[in-house]
């Protein structure tokens, strides 16, 4: 294993923390790098009065010297990206080839992504998956296909552009009119558009799994930053209430052009309580005052849609099935602030099905959507803990939270996060001073 190296993953069901996260632990790192997903993530940094949410761009993009990666593994959406860029150059943020890196292998969300993903849903009536409309899973299903794919490489050949875009809108056009009765959409536009982005990033387009393959040779440190959490994995997550890359650190590998020893430390992201966004299975959610008293607290509203996220508690099966699955070496413990107040608070230990306890229960399993939860109650406690910088300071019930946590999922809590800002982060027992 690659000690220099950091992998921040999400254990949940998302908007764990990992972009806070991330941003803390950027400082140390030369590269920092997304390997799955696309702008369906919405990664917060808050630095003082500054909160950037962050969809496509990497959250090392705060700090000097940190080269950011969209690796091979991402959706990449140009016009989207580019916003995004020039958003962050309004406030200050410099964003450009020598801090913004974008692998030409990346597949790229075409519009006909994002009007499937919007007419399946509208199709799917109840039945649908309550995806992000970012044209993610679409986008995925076309790299699978090859024929119908773009590539951020494409961009930048106009006239092969033009070829491709006029004879893959040509299919898609009969398909959406046939299936959804869907007006046409107008393939030289398309063109038009995307050639313009292409000029306009051509000078951030490489092979970055070159790049960072030379980084590791030359003992560089590099952060991969997880996008989703694991239980939305496409193999390993809650299936078909999933996104559609491989989104542990197992995704790595595949997604950012390096060999499997390249993940290093791999800090596991989980919230003190559990949130999901979108339809799917979640034993452990309150939809009840307690979880009201949540998603206030935690202010839980989707950073990309805006969607009020569901709440519960903290389900210790399902994050320790994840944890398990990317071998998680230590954990960040996020939004602790949140539970501050609470007269009891609950984990989820186990689960039971029609009436019985079961053990070794996979949570992406068919019968997920049938388990209940098995809770143990702990104290909890009084007054904001948003100005504690150090475990002692914490009161001594969410000192015994924090323990139960750690015992519960078999690794030690490196850190802890008391508020969103950057400053508002407890090291813990963390072993990332060597990064
Ligand atoms: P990500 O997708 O995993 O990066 O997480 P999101 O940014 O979507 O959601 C996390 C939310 O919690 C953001 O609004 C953060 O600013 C906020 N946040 C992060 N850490 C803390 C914390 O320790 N306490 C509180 N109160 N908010 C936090
Ligand atoms: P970050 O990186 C929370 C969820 C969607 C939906 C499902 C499929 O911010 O943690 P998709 O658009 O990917 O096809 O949607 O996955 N989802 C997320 N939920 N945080 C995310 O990213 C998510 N990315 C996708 O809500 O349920
Ligand atoms: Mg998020």
């Amino acid at each position: 294993m690659d000690d220099r190296n950091v992998t921040v993953i999400g254990l949940q069901w998302g908007d764990e923390g990992k972009g806070k996260i991330v941003d803390a632990l950027a400082e140390r790192a030369r590269y920092v790098v997304r390997y799955c997903g696309g702008a369906n993530a919405g990664h917060t940094v808050t630095v003082g009065p500054e909160r950037y949410a962050l969809h496509l761009i990497p959250s090392g993009i705060l700090h000097a010297g940190v080269g950011n990666v969209v690796g091979n593994g991402v959706a990449f959406d140009p016009p989207e990206a580019l916003g995004e860029i020039a958003g962050l150059r309004e406030r200050g943020v410099s964003v450009g080839p020598e801090n913004l890196h974008v692998c030409s292998a990346a597949n790229v969300v075409m519009p006909w992504h994002k009007a499937a993903d919007r007419l399946s849903e509208e199709a799917l009536g109840s039945g649908r998956l309550g995806t992000t409309a970012r044209g993610i899973g679409p986008c995925y299903a076309d790299k699978a296909t090859r024929s119908t794919a773009v590539r951020v490489g494409d961009l930048l050949d106009a006239d092969a552009l033009g070829e491709k875009v006029r004879r893959i809108a040509k299919v898609k056009n009969a398909t959406f009119a046939a299936l959804y009765g869907a007006e046409p959409m107008d393939a030289e536009a398309i063109v038009e558009e995307y050639a313009a982005c292409g000029c306009e990033l051509a000078p951030m387009v490489t092979n970055t799994g070159a790049m960072l393959r030379r980084a590791i040779a030359a003992g560089e440190p590099i952060c991969f930053e997880g996008g989703q959490g694991s239980l939305l994995d496409i193999d390993h997550g809650t299936f078909p209430f999933v996104t559609s890359s491989a989104v542990t650190a197992c995704g790595v590998p595949t997604g950012a052009g390096v060999p499997p020893s390249a993940v290093g430390r791999v800090v596991g992201v989980i919230k003190a309580y559990t949130t999901r966004v979108g339809a799917g299975p979640f034993p452990a959610e309150q939809d009840n005052e307690v979880g009201e008293r949540i998603r206030e607290r935690g202010k839980e509203y989707g950073t990309t849609t805006g969607r009020p996220r569901r709440c519960g508690w903290f389900d210790a099966v399902a994050a320790r099935y994840t944890a398990d699955l990317s071998g998680v070496d230590e954990l960040a413990l996020v939004l602790l602030d949140v539970l501050s107040g609470f007269e009891r608070v609950r984990v989820c230990t186990g689960y039971r099905v029609d009436g019985r306890d079961v053990e070794g229960f996979d949570p992406a399993g068919s019968d997920f959507a049938r388990a209940e939860c098995v809770y143990e109650e702990l104290d909890g406690w009084d007054g904001e803990i948003t100005e504690a910088r150090t475990f002692e300071a914490l009161p001594a019930s969410a000192r015994t939270y924090v323990e139960f946590i750690e015992s519960l999922m078999g690794r030690p809590v490196g850190i802890i996060s008391v508020g969103p800002d950057r400053s508002q982060t407890i090291m813990h027992h963390t072993a990332l001073g060597r990064l």
